[in-house]
């Protein structure tokens, strides 16, 4: 029987197009789906294996642990650290850079990730994913620090996400367009089932958690009452509405239909002193590259997120992201 393309072929051959590629980089991406391919086993099996759950911790964003946060940054680190193609590692789950242990060579590229996104679904059983992104180490870097990863989403070499739903899917782009694999749990392949996704500009359906809007910023208020009063409103069309908690699942919802996503800014996040909630390197970044690959746009408000030049690790930001032309009409009512 004929199966369909693999990831690991799919990723060879588009390697194998573009000028001085070593293998390096394949083998790496090759290393990250194993990752997922382990993560999404865990998940799958979830109380069956003990992973549901409180991990009695908290990280570096002051959120509780889940155990299946921190064993899925186990399962990143253990497939990533050995094989000689990174630099060093940073994580959600990790308050500093993770360094390659010395017993292993270091490689060229930097990873940030997300090991398991929208966790608190997880006891719930509602889809959750991992969310990781590509950059280059700056030359030489012996002992790579916090500065090493603080590059603009724009040096992105790649990023994915795997999407842990009802079938588990990989969606990858290394610059050249958005392509979505499908794990066939049968051969424990990721098999190519979107090649090159593209996100409609226009749409009637937007993603935010309505239970901030009393802390919205006055832009974001006007768009979401416009959607709100549908055909008697400005708009003259009805919007539908979704929230599922899990970044992923939102953004691959807007891959393969269209939609809007807001995480916006609000006064209780500046009232903490935060920029957003969404973290920059390892969400909003790697999402970005995805979604303006894809035909969409990706802004804080008034500003393009991979323009941002980061200043923190663990730095957060406000997300708008999906159909371009909702997209610029937001950013049109965040500039006026
Ligand atoms: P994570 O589980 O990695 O901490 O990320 C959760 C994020 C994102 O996935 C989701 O869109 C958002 O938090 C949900 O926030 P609320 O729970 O405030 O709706
Ligand atoms: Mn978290
Ligand atoms: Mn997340
Ligand atoms: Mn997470």
């Amino acid at each position: 029987m004929e199966h369909g393309t693999t990831i690991t072929q799919f990723i060879s051959e588009e390697q194998r197009r573009s000028a001085g590629a070593t293998g390096e980089f394949t083998a790496l991406l090759n290393d990250i789906v194993t990752a997922c391919k382990m993560i999404s086993n865990q998940v799958n099996h979830g109380a069956l294996v003990g992973a549901l759950g409180s991990a009695g911790s908290e990280n570096v964003q002051g959120e509780t642990q889940k155990k299946l946060d921190v064993l899925s940054n186990e399962i990143f680190i253990q497939c990533n650290e050995w094989a000689g193609h990174l630099a060093a590692m940073a994580s959600e789950e990790m308050d500093d850079v993770y360094q390659i242990p010395s017993e292993y060579p270091r490689g060229k590229y930097l990873i940030t990730f997300d090991p398991l996104d929208g966790s608190s679904n997880i006891d719930v059983n509602v889809s959750v994913g991992t969310i990781f992104s590509i950059l280059r180490c700056p030359g030489g870097a012996e002992q790579p620090g916090v500065r090493d990863f603080l590059q603009a989403g724009t040096q992105q070499v790649a990023a994915g996400y795997a999407l842990y739903g009802p079938s588990t899917m990989l969606v990858l782009t290394t610059g050249n367009g958005v392509n979505g694999f499908t794990l066939d749990q049968n051969i424990g392949e990721f098999i190519i089932t979107h090649p090159s996704m593209s996100i409609p500009a226009d749409t009637r359906e937007f993603a935010i958690n309505a239970s901030n809007m009393r802390f919205w910023e006055s832009p974001v208020k006007r768009y979401v009452d416009e959607c709100l009063a549908g055909k008697e409103g400005p708009r003259g069309e009805d919007f539908n509405m979704r929230w599922i908690a899990s970044m992923v699942a939102e953004v691959h919802r807007i891959l393969t239909r269209g939609g809007v996503f807001l995480y916006p800014l609000d006064s209780k996040m500046k009232d903490k002193g935060q920029g957003g909630k969404l973290r920059l390197l390892y969400e909003a970044n790697p999402m970005s590259f995805i979604v303006e690959q894809a035909g969409g746009g990706s802004i804080t408000g008034a500003e393009r997120i991979m323009d941002l030049q980061p200043e923190s690790l663990h730095q957060r930001v406000p997300v708008i992201l999906g159909s371009r032309n909702e997209v610029e009409r937001i950013q049109r009512y965040h500039t006026e």
